[in-house]
Parts: C-alpha cells; structure tokens; sequence
C-alpha cells in the first residue's frame, strides 16, 4: 500500500512539473522547447540586484521556462542591447528593472514583436508599450524613513528652542523610485522643519518636484562613492559648525558610505548621527545589529521575483492575472503605474520597518544566502 502511495505521489509530481512547463511550446519538430523570459537587471554596484537577478532565474527555471540574465552596469545603451539580445533569442516575456528612461525605445522594439514587458520594481517611464509594473508601495518606504528618525529624535517631543539638525540626500534623479521615496520620507518630516523643531543643513527640496534642490541632493546612479563625497563636502563646509543629529539616506548602499564619512571625522566617532536606508543589505543589517545604521527597509525582493515570473507566466498562458500578496494600485496610489505616456497595472508589495528592535526578520524571511546569515550570527 505505502508503494503504491509513493507511486502515486511520484506520477502526481511529475504530472505537476509538465504541468509547472505549460509555458513550453511545440517547435515545428514537435520537440518541446520551453518558453525564453530575459530578465534585464541595472546593475550589480548596488548588491540588491544580484539577489533579485539570481531569484528570477531561479523562479522563472523552477516554472519550467528558459531564463537569460544580465546586468546593465548603470548604462542604459548597454541594457538596451541586452534587451535587443532576448528579443532576437526570441524571449516571450521581458522582466526589466530599467537604468533610465532611455529604455522606452527597446520596449518599443519589444512591443514591435508582441513581447510583453513587465517593468520591475522601477517603472519604465515615457512608454506606452508595456501594461504590468510590479514593485513595492514606494511612497511608504520613505515614510518608514521618516518615521524612523521621527521616533529616534523624538521629534513628536522636539522643541523649536533646542532643534535637530539633518541632512539630506536622495537617489538617482533618474529613477523615479528615487522620488517616491523623498517624498514619502518628506511628508513625515516637513511639519517639524516648518515648526523649527528640526533644522536641514544644505539644500532642502520640500519635495522632489523642486528640481533644482532636488538635484542638488540626489545622487546620480546610486553611487556610492558620489554619496561619500558629498557628505564629506558638508562635513567639511555646510554642517562644519554643527552636529548632525540625522541624515535622510535612500537607500542601505548610500547610507554605509555616508556613515563611513562621518567615521573619518572626530565628531562623530563616538556618536553617528541617526542614518536611514532600504534593502536591507546584510551589511546594513549587521550595522544596524552593531548600532550604526539606524535603521532599512525590508523589501522582500525574493517575494517580489516570484510574484514577477508567476506575472509573466499568466502573461504567456493567457490567464487572468491574480498575484497573491500584491495589491494592484488604485485610488492615491495609481499614479505610482503612471508612465507619463499611461497608467500601466501597478501590482504592489508591502515593505517592512526594520531597526535593532527587528533585525532579524529579513533573516527569518529566509532573505540570505548562508554565508550573509552566518556573518549576521
Ligand atoms: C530600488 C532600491 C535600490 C535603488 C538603487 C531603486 O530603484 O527600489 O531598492 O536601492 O534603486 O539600486
């Protein structure tokens, strides 16, 4: 009977992977060739990336597809031609995580040839060629920011008699996500600049829409060296005659090189101001675990891989779409699919707020590799 049992569970599983291979189709020859998903990825500068890459391929292999990966160094003409590379190895679906809006005219070119494209957790903006971008709900991510250094200045507390001071950066103008997250951490913190219970050294962009100051505070390409040498300028000039109580920085990449600025001034060997940041890297984790960085933002990239290769498979097999644990964005949050050209499908997931307090949910998650979980013991 318990053979029989096994044997019955082994055909079951079996008949699920033809099943999980749906996505195959029937070359002239008959042979089964299983459909190509390309999975065009930034860059590998920030490490994020490198996870969501190897969790796509991952995902998109384990549904029985063919995965192509690259990396487009933070050069869109290079991601461009590796686009053009999936469309001639014949890719069905395209999941792309975008440089810049330099890749509308690739997408154009997918669309030319009845490729779907679904635009990964940056929006691929001045297009009209695509309809499905998941992504996390951006606009939060900021306002964990905020919130962050709201509750660990006591800004709720503060007085305008003995104010804070904070510093601020953003991410690459040219990511949209860059804005979204500047906003939502501004929306938290411009009623205690307005009441004076927090001051801002250097340019203060009230919000991304001041380009001219958001410029000045945003950091082309997300590099970290860029960051680093910024804050080192302010130390040395803007904030030179203050201490820093905070400094608003996008993501865990920018918030390291900052706090590695502010190592290397006396003022702030014993005490770093509170820094921000998102991805939760394992490097920012254990930072936050040693009491460095302040606090991320858990977004759970691997959930957000597997909900993208379950969207293209939906795509390729014609099914209504139906993304567990993602909300599609309405109301408020439809401009977050806005391209400027259309509003695409938003499918958003949840952040999370991690400080000491918490750092060990993206390792319960799961969200590293082992060598990162044993560094994090
Ligand atoms: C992503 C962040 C990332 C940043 C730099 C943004 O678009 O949402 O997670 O830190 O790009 O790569």
């Amino acid at each position: 009977m318990k053979k029989l049992c096994t044997v019955f569970l082994l055909l079951v599983a079996a008949g699920s992977l033809v099943f999980a291979g749906g996505g195959g189709q029937k070359s002239s020859g008959g042979s089964q060739q299983a459909a190509l998903i390309g999975i065009a990825m930034p860059e590998t500068h920030v490490q994020r990336w490198q996870k969501d890459g190897a969790s796509l391929k991952r995902f998109v292999e384990a549904r029985g597809y063919r995965a192509e990966v690259a990396f487009g160094d933070a050069d869109q003409n290079r991601q461009n031609t590796q686009i053009q590379n999936f469309l001639t190895n014949g890719a069905k679906v395209l999941i792309v995580g975008c440089v810049n809006d330099g890749v509308a005219a690739a997408i154009t070119d997918a669309a030319q040839d009845k490729v779907a494209v679904i635009a990964y957790d940056r929006i691929i903006p001045q297009s009209a060629d695509y309809d499905y971008y998941i992504t996390f709900n951006n606009f939060k991510v900021g306002q964990f920011q905020g919130q962050g250094i709201e509750t660990a200045l006591d800004l709720k507390a503060g007085s305008a008699d003995a104010p804070k001071s904070i510093t601020l950066f953003a991410g690459s103008p040219t990511d949209g996500n860059a804005a979204f997250f500047y906003d939502g951490a501004m929306s938290v913190l411009n009623p205690y600049i307005k009441s004076g219970v927090l001051q801002v050294v250097g340019p203060y962009p009230e919000t991304s829409k001041d380009t001219a100051n958001f410029q000045r505070i945003a950091t082309e390409n997300w590099q970290a060296p860029v960051a680093k040498t910024r804050m080192e300028n302010l130390l040395n000039n803007d904030a030179a005659s203050v201490v820093l109580d905070a400094v608003l920085a996008p993501n865990d990449t920018l918030a390291r090189a900052i706090i590695e600025a502010c190592l290397a001034d006396a003022k702030y060997t014993a005490k770093l101001p509170v820094v921000t940041g998102q991805d939760a890297e394992a490097d920012s984790t254990l930072s936050i675990k040693n009491g460095q960085q302040y606090m991320t933002v858990f977004k759970d990239t691997t959930k957000l891989a597997e909900a993208a290769v379950l969207l293209a498979e939906q795509i390729i097999t014609g099914q209504t779409i139906n993304i567990p644990g993602a909300t599609l964005a309405s109301g408020d949050l439809a401009s977050i699919g806005n391209t400027g050209k259309k509003t695409v499908k938003a499918y958003l997931l949840e952040p999370i707020l991690v400080t000491k307090d918490n750092w060990q949910v993206p390792v319960q998650a799961g969200f590293y590799t082992a060598e990162e979980e044993a560094r994090l013991k």
